[in-house]
């Protein structure tokens, strides 16, 4: 790799091998066993601080997506910090209660809320549903109204700007099925500010995920900006402006945007015209996790082919779906860094599931061994939520670094455990 290492200062090759902040991997891997999601504490902190820096001396709220990554020690931490969170579902709502959030620090975005959902979360309390069709107002209204409570919104804007990222990750487009048409948006909210169980508040969008040029948000600050202005005109008070998520981070060579100096370009926008007032929210999620993890797994056989060398590792696409899923790089390397007269040869690394699609990396020069262990980088993000018990495989245990400490925050999966709630027919 003539790159920076993905998570480098966080992760970085030491004594004994790679390290994790003050940690060993392989011996945390030797302790936990793998397939092993590590993640560093000091990475997200450090992420969110670039942040909070760009955001310094102005009123702002980040709220932290935990679709990310929502295991309870990880929402925790980013809870400790003062962040908010940007649920998507019940399930998300009791994850916040549980790991201690500030329910006024929630937003609710989601083109499916269910009524159910929509009553518990007005019921804790939650700072505002980011609503993303117009007949989603008529029943959140409803579901209000009859509660007795204003629900506070805002409308998910869908500014029709090309983020420039993978399609499946892609959502301020006019083809996607997120937000409400730009050209709907003002109607919608004339609309919304006359029913009993609504209280606008903000106003919102979310144009994709892992946006590595900063055009696209720069356009889409200003189609937003033209709205709240548009908006504010006909005597709608807005109190915030959320401008999503999608921040993308390194994977291979990729190369940015720094937080902090997006936002500072974004900023003078919002001051060129004296919209200063408003609160900022933004709903990162990537960013703030995804270079704070890896996932180590152990090579089991290799398997020389005529047309392609296999290195099969014990870590799946269950594991780790996103190669599978959008073709996605996550660089692969090796715990104990090779000799450089070790003999390299071009693997595909794959897993056990019975799928040709089950790949974690291809065409990868490895000098790898069986029993050796190899770190699957930039896992902090999109990986342990999206796993899966496909080929009734339980998922990977999780440990959080902080300093020279480490916590395991979620047991490996049992056999038990796969078939809870299960039951034979007769
Ligand atoms: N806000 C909303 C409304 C979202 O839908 C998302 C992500 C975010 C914020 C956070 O976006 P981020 O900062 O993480 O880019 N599984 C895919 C990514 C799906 C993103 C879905 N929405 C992947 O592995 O690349």
């Amino acid at each position: 790799m003539n790159h920076t290492l993905p998570g480098a200062p966080y992760f970085h090759y030491g004594d004994p091998g790679l390290m994790v902040e003050g940690l060993s991997l392989a011996a945390l891997a030797q302790e936990h066993g793998t397939p092993l999601y590590v993640y560093s504490k000091a990475a997200m902190q450090g992420a969110l601080a670039a942040y909070q820096a760009g955001f310094a001396g102005r009123k702002a709220q980040i709220c932290y997506a935990m679709k990310a990554n929502s295991s309870l020690a990880v929402l925790q931490v980013f809870a400790r910090a003062g962040c908010g969170f940007d649920i998507v579902s019940g399930g998300e709502l009791a994850r916040v209660r549980a790991a201690g959030g500030d329910m006024q620090k929630v937003i609710f975005s989601g083109v499916g809320k269910t009524r159910l959902e929509m009553r518990d979360a007005l019921a804790a309390g939650i700072g505002c549903f980011n609503v993303e069709s117009e007949p989603e107002i008529e029943v959140l209204n409803a579901v209000a109204v009859s509660m007795g409570l204003r629900a506070p919104i805002s409308i998910r804007v869908n500014p029709n700007v090309d983020p420039k990222t993978h399609p499946y990750i892609s959502t301020g487009l006019k083809g996607n099925k997120f937000g409400i048409a730009h050209e709907r948006t003002l109607a919608t909210y004339q609309h919304a500010a006359t029913l009993p169980g609504l209280r606008i508040v903000g106003i919102d969008c979310h144009i994709g995920s892992q946006i590595t040029e900063e055009a696209p948000y720069l356009d889409a600050l200003d189609r937003m900006l033209d709205l709240v202005q548009a908006i504010e005109a006909t005597g709608i008070a807005l109190e915030h402006i959320d401008f999503g998520g999608g921040l993308g981070i390194q994977y291979y060579d990729e190369v940015p945007p720094a937080a902090d100096a997006l936002w500072a370009k974004l900023l003078q926008k919002i001051d060129a015209r004296s919209l200063e007032k408003h609160t900022l929210m933004i709903e990162p999620g990537r960013s703030l996790v995804g270079n704070a993890g890896v996932c180590i797994t152990e090579v089991l056989y290799l398997k020389p082919g005529e047309q392609k060398n296999f290195c099969i590792v014990d870590a799946a696409m269950n594991d780790l779906p996103r190669p599978a899923m959008y073709q996605a790089y996550h660089a692969i390397v090796p715990l104990q860094p090779s000799t450089a007269s070790a003999v390299h040869t071009v693997y595909d690394v794959v897993g056990p599931v019975c799928e040709s699609g089950d790949w974690i990396g291809r065409d990868r020069a490895l000098a790898a061994q069986p029993g050796q262990q190899l770190a699957v980088m930039s896992a902090g993000a999109y990986c342990m939520s999206m796993a899966s018990n496909y080929n009734t495989r339980g998922r990977a245990a999780e440990v959080l670094v902080d300093g020279d400490k480490a916590t395991v925050i979620r047991a490996r999966e049992s056999l038990s455990e796969l078939f809870r709630g299960e039951c034979l027919a007769d």
